[in-house]
């Protein structure tokens, strides 16, 4: 860990901090002229790969917003890679994975030995930390193992999963290897990760939302239960993230993830409130908020963090990713509000 006493890496712990922290998922992005100026030169996957330039892209992003945490610059998708499934991004249709996985052939012969293969990853970590030494924590990042699933069985993003639900519910076993074999290599990646000096863990479930509660309980939770122990067995927090997970809530807990990751659909008190107010949440402001006026996002973050109260363990982001043509002075300005609109008393 790097900056273990910060204010952020506290609320993970749901321990009383000064203020409320805040930072935004997908901080550094197309919606950034800076971000967009590295673009010009290389790829996304070009980015990832060179540890000085993820840093570079990292820090610029958290430095220009002043948030309180740096997430790393990578990507969900790059452990399909070293488990044997070449992708690439098509422009305007997101993430194509060459040959999908479909049938138990294709689950058996994906790998699990090659997760060092994404050391880049934790290199650039390890210069994010140098950079900001104490005063900065760093976050890191892996996929859920059902989110990542569904990229490799649907071959892309998806609308009603079919393919994924096809193989759990046909092929349970089939399902569960796949399960197992993507938790073996998303540990590995986070550990290495903070052993570069990651103070907090987010494990994104993005897509976890298209399941009902009980095949989320029956196909998703015991693996992802699994991926969370060994994330925490390292020292650090971790943060379960996912969306439209309103019914998930109190199963997405039994995980043993610290915090859990709010999307804006549901009420900030209520889906605390269905944890039992155990552990620190995470949001949970609607994306699109920032494209709306002054006066109605600062209205609508007062009343998230009215909703959090004076509890210990709320850490302020958004509902999901920020959007591509976001105005950055809506981000920059929404950072400065939580920050002095949040002090403790
Ligand atoms: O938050 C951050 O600032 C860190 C960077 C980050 C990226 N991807 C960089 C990226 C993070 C945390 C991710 C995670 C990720 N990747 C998720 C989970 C997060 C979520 O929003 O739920 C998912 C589903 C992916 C897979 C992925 N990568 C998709 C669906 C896309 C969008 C494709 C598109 O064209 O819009 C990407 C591309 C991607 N990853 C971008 C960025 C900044 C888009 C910008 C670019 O192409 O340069």
């Amino acid at each position: 860990m790097s900056a273990p006493q910060s204010r952020f890496v506290k609320a993970c712990k749901a321990q009383p901090v000064d203020r409320t922290p805040v930072w935004f998922m997908r901080q550094a992005g197309r919606y950034m002229a800076e971000y967009r100026a590295v673009r010009k030169r290389y790829s996304l996957v070009e980015i990832c790969k060179k540890p000085e330039v993820a840093a570079e892209v990292t820090i610029t992003a958290a430095e220009a917003l002043g948030v309180d945490a740096a997430i790393i610059f990578a990507d969900l998708l790059l452990p399909l890679e070293v488990m044997g499934l070449p992708f690439h991004f098509e422009p305007g249709e997101g993430p194509v994975i060459e040959k999908p996985v479909r049938e138990k052939k294709d689950v058996i012969q994906l790998r699990v030995d090659r997760a060092a293969e994404l050391g880049y990853v934790a290199e650039a970590v390890s210069l994010v930390c140098k950079h900001f030494g104490t005063s900065l924590p760093v976050i890191g990042f892996c996929g859920a193992p059902f989110t990542l699933a569904s990229y490799m069985i649907e071959g892309g993003g998806s609308r009603n999963y079919v393919h994924t639900k096809k193989m759990m519910y046909s092929s349970p076993s089939v399902w569960d290897e796949l399960m197992r074999k993507l938790v073996a290599v998303t540990s590995q990646h986070a550990a290495e990760q903070v052993r570069a000096g990651a103070d907090v863990i987010q494990i994104f479930d993005s897509w976890v939302g298209c399941l009902s509660v009980e095949d989320y309980r029956r196909y998703a939770l015991p693996r992802t239960t699994e991926l969370v122990n060994a994330v925490q067995k390292t020292g650090v927090s971790v943060i379960y993230f996912g969306t439209d997970s309103a019914t998930l809530l109190p199963s997405m807990k039994q995980t043993g993830a610290e915090v859990i990751g709010l999307d804006w659909r549901i009420p900030l008190d209520d889906g605390w409130s269905s944890l039992g107010f155990q552990g620190a949440v995470q949001g949970n402001l609607d994306p699109v908020l920032l494209f709306a006026d002054w006066q109605e996002l600062k209205a609508r973050t007062k009343d998230i963090l009215r909703r959090a109260g004076d509890r210990p363990g709320h850490i302020f982001n958004l509902g999901h990713g920020i959007l591509p043509e976001t105005p950055v002075e809506n981000v920059k300005a929404l950072a400065k509000f939580v920050q002095e609109h949040s002090t403790r008393r």
